[in-house]
């Protein structure tokens, strides 16, 4: 598949990857989680350097929620940002992050959208020291994107 819109991204640092999560970390005690009591913050690096976060904020009509993922990418976009180079996403059970929380399917696919596949870095964190490291083209393999749609 041709990403070739997609710059690829310099190599991010241990320092940066560390500042992503403790950002996310940092977050966690704004989701609005009153009915899952499951609480999950990201932290979203764009190109440029900046760094936007979001979290998860649910609804009394259960699919009216969204993810912190996509608040964190909505933030963004809304923003002007167009180019990303890594996530770091953490959350538990009341704001505990005690296991790894990784995207779901469906904030995989909103991710998609906008990163290079095998590019953009996906860290699910417990602590800025214990983090695993993914890109997204090993969470969400052979993927659809604005490409098959002929808009590379
Ligand atoms: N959640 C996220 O915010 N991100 C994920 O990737 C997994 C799930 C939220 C949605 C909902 O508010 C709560 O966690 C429980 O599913």
């Amino acid at each position: 598949m041709d990403h070739s819109n997609k710059t690829a991204v310099s190599e991010i640092s241990k320092e940066q990857k560390e500042e992503l999560i403790s950002r996310a970390l940092a977050k966690l005690p704004d989701a609005y989680a009153p009915y899952s009591h499951f609480h999950v913050a990201a932290a979203l690096l764009c190109r440029d350097g900046e760094i936007y976060t979001g979290c998860n904020v649910e609804n009394a009509s259960y699919p009216a929620g969204i993810c912190a993922e996509r608040s964190a990418f909505s933030a963004a976009v809304s923003g002007g940002k167009r180019q990303f180079d890594a996530i770091a996403i953490a959350g538990g059970m009341d704001g505990k992050p005690q296991d790894y929380c990784a995207p779901c399917g469906i904030c995989r696919q909103f991710m998609r959208e906008f990163v290079h596949p095998d590019q953009f870095i996906i860290l699910l964190a417990k602590s800025p020291s214990e983090y695993r490291e993914y890109t997204l083209s090993q969470l969400l393999p052979e993927s659809f994107g604005p490409e098959n749609l002929g808009k590379a």
